[in-house]
């Protein structure tokens, strides 16, 4: 093994994690950095998220769209509302959201969906993939009052309708590969440093691909939609770790008290889902695609389901859609199963580019 090894701080806060990490490495020698970062915030007792310590929001360690405000589910709510009509307003349209966190999102979809869209409402199932029991817990009350409207099952089933997630695949474990080096996580006595070795794999996000499996395995007719911060380009990757709405200089600070995520590869994403028979019915950034909805259900717009733009909402609006806050740093990707290529793009794309040029992506359907 080429060692090259490059020492960090460490700022351990959470004793038992850090302790049970390095038995691991003691015992196991150097890990990768996928295996690390499921242990820091995954890991069943002490995780950052499975242990439900994660704060989401002014109060938290980062914001997300969800922690905005309502307007954020409001708006998908509308988009969604749009994918159930063209499906035929199907009685049983199910909405699948992975990630839910403390359920805000589907709160703030279903609020809505049930005092603007009735109809939409009542055809509606929303299902949440929850593997961590105290998240489950956490979504159970802020969603009591929907009663059966939402189900928690206990593996993903096939669906009709939409998978939904903000933030799932910038969350999912990754290992450190760039140009034929991996970085492991190694032990220079009790402080933990990256220790280089030569590769030939080229595969650094098996467990976001795994997941675009498994939906698409699911899906019977409809649409993932994932919205998260990314890239098509094969640019480096580094991670982002984050605590108290601060940047920390290395994932050695903080273990499972901090967030960390790294860039989605939106490439790989696509050709995955390519792979599972989905094509590419949309790409674009959240400026654009909010833009778009707006536009058909926002003021002005026709219907009952015209957003309510108070003071409150307005400033939503404009962290949701700003270039220089969330507009440009978040991009909308949607993919669809059994749906022939749309000749009209849902409403949060009318505005974009055309994505599937420019994304020059081989796509089974065209
Ligand atoms: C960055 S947070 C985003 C939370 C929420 N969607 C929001 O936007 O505020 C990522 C969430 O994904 C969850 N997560 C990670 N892997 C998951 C998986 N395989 N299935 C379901 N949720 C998962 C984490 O527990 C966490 O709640």
């Amino acid at each position: 093994m080429d060692v090259n090894r490059c020492a960090l701080d460490v700022l351990q806060l959470n004793i038992p994690l850090v302790e049970s990490i390095r038995e691991t490495i003691r015992a196991q020698g150097p890990q990768s950095f996928a295996w690390f970062m499921q242990q820091a915030l995954y890991h069943p007792e002490h995780g950052y998220y499975s242990s439900g310590r994660c704060a989401i929001g002014r109060k938290g360690d980062y914001f997300t769209n969800v922690s905005v405000g309502p307007l954020f589910g409001q708006l998908l709510a509308a988009q969604f509302c749009e994918i159930w009509d063209r499906l035929g307003s199907l009685n049983n349209f199910v909405i699948v959201e992975q990630g839910a966190h403390d359920g805000q999102f589907a709160l703030d979809v279903l609020e809505f969906a049930q005092k603007r869209l009735p109809e939409f409402f009542g055809a509606l199932h929303y299902r949440i993939l929850e593997p961590f029991p105290i998240l489950k817990e956490q979504q159970r009350r802020r969603l009591e009052a929907f009663g059966d409207k939402v189900q928690w099952p206990d593996s993903p089933e096939p669906f009709t309708g939409i998978h939904f997630s903000n933030e799932l695949l910038d969350a999912m474990p990754v290992r450190l590969i760039n140009h034929g080096t991996e970085k492991l996580v190694g032990l220079d006595n009790e402080k933990f440093v990256f220790v280089e070795r030569q590769v030939d794999q080229t595969i650094f996000n098996q467990p976001a691909l795994d997941c675009i499996d498994e939906i698409s395995a699911n899906l019977q007719l409809g649409y993932v939609m994932t919205v998260d911060y990314g890239s098509l380009d094969d640019c480096e990757k580094s991670v982002r770790v984050r605590a108290q709405h601060q940047n920390l200089d290395s994932p050695f600070q903080s273990i499972g008290e901090a967030d960390i995520t790294m860039s989605v590869d939106w490439r790989s994403i696509i050709e995955r889902a390519q792979a599972n028979g989905l094509h590419v019915a949309g790409f674009t950034d959240q400026h654009h695609f909010l833009t778009g909805i707006i536009s058909q259900f926002g003021r002005g717009g026709s219907g009952q389901s015209s957003l309510p733009i108070s003071r409150k909402a307005s400033r939503e609006l404009q962290t949701l859609l700003h270039p220089e806050m969330l507009g440009r740093a978040f991009q909308v990707l949607a993919l669809a199963k059994n749906i022939g290529p749309e000749t009209n793009p849902l409403v949060g794309f009318r505005f974009a580019t055309d994505s599937r040029s420019s994304l020059r992506l081989k796509d089974p359907l065209q």
